[in-house]
This record gives C-alpha cells, sequence and structure tokens, in this order.
C-alpha cells in the first residue's frame, strides 16, 4: 500500500500513543510462564504482538484478547506442550529471541521461524549462551540465523557476559535462568532497556543487582493485573513532528518513561526542543508522564555513543530532525542499526538523500548537516515500519508531495498512526 503525503499545517491537541510493544510482548510471555490470571491493560494489538500471542497459543497457553487488555491463565512453563508445527514469530526479533529463552527451558521441540527480514537477522548471540546452560538449539548458516531448533531442558545457571548491548539477549539468558539449576548472571547490557528486570520482580522473580549486570534465581512467576504504559517510541514521531512543524502544539498522556528508552527525549532537549515532563508516576515498576511539545528551533548535535542504546529504534527519525536541524549531527557507535528489521543505516540514507538530505553513511551511524528544504519524493522504507514512519514526518516538512511506498509495514508496532497525524489531533 502506498501513502501520499503532503506538508500540512501545525499539530494541535492531546492524544495517548498506543500501549507499549516492549512491554505488551513481555505481558504475555511472562504471565504465560507465571503460575495464575495475568492481566495487561492496555495490550498492543500490532501484528508484532500479535505473533508473540499466537505462537504461545501453539504452546497450549489459555490466552485472550478482551477489549484492550490481554488475558493469560498461566499455569507456569511446565505446562507448556510441544507445539505441533512451526511457530511463527513474522517480523519480530522480540518473540523469537525471548521465546527462545523460555523454550531452552522447555524439554521439546519447537522450531521457531519468521518473515524473511527476521530470517535474516543475527541468533547467534542468543543461541551462545542458551547452548552453554545446556539447550540443544541449531539454526541456518552455522547456528547464526533463523529458523531456530530448540530441544530445551536440563539447564545448568550460567555467568555471561553480553557482546552486544541488547535488551533480547539479556531478556533470553534470564528467561532461561529461571528455569536454570543454581543462578544465572548476566554481566553487561545496563543501558539496554530493562522491561524484564522490571517485570520479572513484579511478578515475584528474585533478582539481584550487582555493579555491571542482574543475577536471577530460578523460581515461580505470579499472574498479576500489569497496567502498560503508551509506548515511547511511537510519541517520538509525533513528538518530532510537533517540534519541527511551525506553530504545533501537542500534548500525549501517560508515555512510559523508563530512563533505558527515553534517550531521544533528552537528546531533543539538548537539540533545544524544550519538551516538558509532567504527572510523573511510577505503575507496575515502570515509569510514566505527559508529554508537552512545541515548535522549536533545533541546532545539531554529536550523540554519546554510550547513551546509543536508551534512542536505539529512534536513531531513523533522528536522522530526519536533524535535516532541520542548524549544523551537524552525529551519530556513531550505532552499528545495530544495520540488524535490525532492515539496514536502517543504508536506508535511511538512501531515502532521505532521495529527499535533499544532506546526509553520510557511516559504518557506525551517520552524519546530517542541516537545515535544509526537503523535497517531496518517492520513497522505500524497505519494508521497515520505523523507517517509513520517520519518512512521513520528513514528507511533513517537505515541498511537495511523498510517495512512501509499503506503507502496511507501519501495522508491527503502531496500526493507525496515518490517522492520528491526519485527523486524531485537533489542529
Ligand atoms: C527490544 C530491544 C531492542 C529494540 C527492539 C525491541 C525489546 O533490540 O531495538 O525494537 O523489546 O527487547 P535489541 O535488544 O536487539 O537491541
Amino acid at each position: 500500500m502506498e501513502v501520499r503525503l503532503e506538508p500540512r499545517g501545525p499539530l494541535r491537541g492531546e492524544t495517548e500513543v498506543p500501549p507499549d510493544k516492549s512491554i505488551s510482548h513481555r505481558a504475555a510471555i511472562l504471565g504465560s510462564m507465571a503460575k495464575g490470571r495475568t492481566v495487561a491493560t492496555p495490550f498492543l494489538r500490532s501484528l508484532d504482538c500479535l505473533s508473540t500471542v499466537s505462537c504461545l497459543r501453539m504452546l497450549g497457553v489459555e490466552i485472550r484478547l478482551e477489549g484492550s487488555a490481554l488475558v493469560v491463565e498461566g499455569d507456569g512453563p511446565e505446562s507448556w506442550r510441544e507445539p505441533t508445527d512451526v511457530l511463527d514469530a513474522g517480523n519480530s526479533a522480540t518473540t523469537m529471541r525471548l521465546l527462545a529463552g523460555a523454550l531452552a527451558g522447555r524439554p521439546f521441540l519447537s522450531i521457531i521461524s519468521g518473515d524473511s527480514s527476521l530470517r535474516s537477522r543475527p541468533m547467534g548471540r542468543v543461541v551462545e549462551p542458551l547452548r552453554k546452560m545446556g539447550a540443544a538449539i541449531m539454526g541456518r548458516d552455522g547456528d547464526r540465523l533463523p529458523p531456530l531448533a530448540i530441544r530445551g531442558g536440563g539447564l545448568k545457571g550460567i555467568e555471561w557476559n553480553m557482546e552486544v548491548e541488547s535488551a533480547q539477549v539479556k531478556s533470553a539468558v534470564l528467561l532461561a535462568g529461571l528455569q536454570a539449576e543454581g543462578e544465572t548472571t548476566v554481566r553487561g547490557g545496563l543501558a539496554a532497556r530493562d522491561h524484564t528486570e522490571r517485570m520479572l520482580s513484579l511478578m515475584g522473580a528474585e533478582l539481584s543487582f550487582i555493579d555491571d549486570g542482574v543475577t536471577v534465581r530460578p523460581g515461580t512467576l505470579q499472574g498479576r493485573e500489569i497496567s502498560i504504559p503508551g509506548d515511547i517510541s511511537s510519541a517520538a514521531f509525533l513528538l518530532a513532528a510537533a517540534v519541527l512543524v511551525p506553530g504545533s502544539h501537542l500534548i500525549l498522556r501517560r508515555v512510559g518513561l523508563n530512563p533505558t528508552r527515553a534517550g531521544f527525549l533528552s537528546l531533543l532537549n539538548t537539540m533545544g526542543a524544550m519538551i516538558a515532563e509532567y504527572d510523573y508516576e511510577e505503575v507496575d515498576h515502570e515509569p510514566r508522564g505527559t508529554l508537552e511539545a512545541r515548535h522549536a528551533d533545533l541546532r545539531g548535535v554529536a550523540v554519546d555513543p554510550e547513551r546509543v542504546p536508551t534512542m536505539i529504534d529512534e536513531l531513523p527519525l533522528l536522522a530526519v530532525v536533524a535535516t532541520q536541524a542548524e549544523g551537524e549531527t552525529v551519530v556513531r557507535g550505532a552499528a545495530e542499526l544495520r540488524v535490525k528489521e532492515s539496514d536502517r543505516i543504508a536506508g535511511v540514507c538512501g531515502e532521505l538523500r532521495k529527499m535533499g538530505a544532506r546526509i553520510e553513511e557511516l559504518p557506525d551511524g551517520f552524519v546530517v548537516r542541516g537545515p535544509v528544504r526537503l523535497r517531496g519524493a518517492e520513497v522505500d522504507p524497505r519494508g521497515d515500519h520505523r523507517i517509513a514512519m520517520a519518512l512521513a514526518v520528513a514528507a511533513l516538512v517537505a515541498e511537495g508531495t511523498t510517495t512512501i511506498r509499503g506503507w502496511e509495514c507501519t501495522e508491527v508496532s503502531f496500526p493507525g498512526f496515518l490517522q492520528l497525524l491526519e485527523t486524531g489531533l485537533t489542529r
């Protein structure tokens, strides 16, 4: 599906963004590993999260969508059954990597695969630690690529030093560790999102935090009610649009403000955006609050590579924002972007250049020189939801019409983004 976007007037009004995708996945998986009922509200009904739900159903978990909630009647991982077919994680690496960790503890065969994008994404990073814990696990291309075949059970706790700052790897090892004999320690990964650790302790797991990591002891999770905040990664598109389009004034309520996810917000402020944050509260171990953004003049920034994990999914959008900022914006230390849903460095640089951006590709990031007046063009987000939505924000400040191909990819994280942009806000 192709969408055509024109530059538009200011974004004005107040809205909520969809529930957090990372937390929704975790509520479904941890709820399915717990004993008792978990009710997670509101649950994100995007394709990625629905992939997680359908995999869990194939494992025999009683799990249903009721209104805006996800209800899981958990009976512990011991109740999971060998699936009779291949588990399909769709486009979602979170589904594949977190479930690989959980399935490493189960004494049956499961095979997990996904779409062509997911089948090209690195899995050695979860295969290695899970194998060290005792799971039999194999994949394509020397065990580096999906599909993964897992025959788990009989796990022993390990100490694992993370090579990449990845929340998905950290989570996979912790979910296996919960079912292992003895303690499991993950070192590193402190800057990567910590939703798994927060939800594990909410559900009664024995976790201890050490200087450079976290230790989990085997145990049983308790099902419970979980309130899910709005997704800051979805909010980011609206905030960026408000900051870029003159006359905008936007209020977003109950947005998740977990510090391991909020890097883009503070970066926008460093660039001059002055986004206000209020009504701060912590609910079910996750902070949330209201964000208020207005149009602002921005200046370029050099991103601290250590902060990259806290804004990893927002970097394609940062490239767009940087085209409108005065001076140079430099992103380095972000080579992980090349192994996301697409090669996001190549994708965002290639497509923004078609719109007239001055952007240079680096092996581990990019350099943008601004400000430039973007011009509408025909662009291809390469099947990647975050690039598609970043290009839609670019279209709002470009001269003429921008045509974005393959818009349907946005369904994996932010169904209704276009409608919200077009009609959901009062102008
Ligand atoms: C996610 C972790 C990040 C992020 C992805 C969601 C998660 O990936 O890019 O969109 O929910 O754990 P990595 O853990 O591979 O960095």
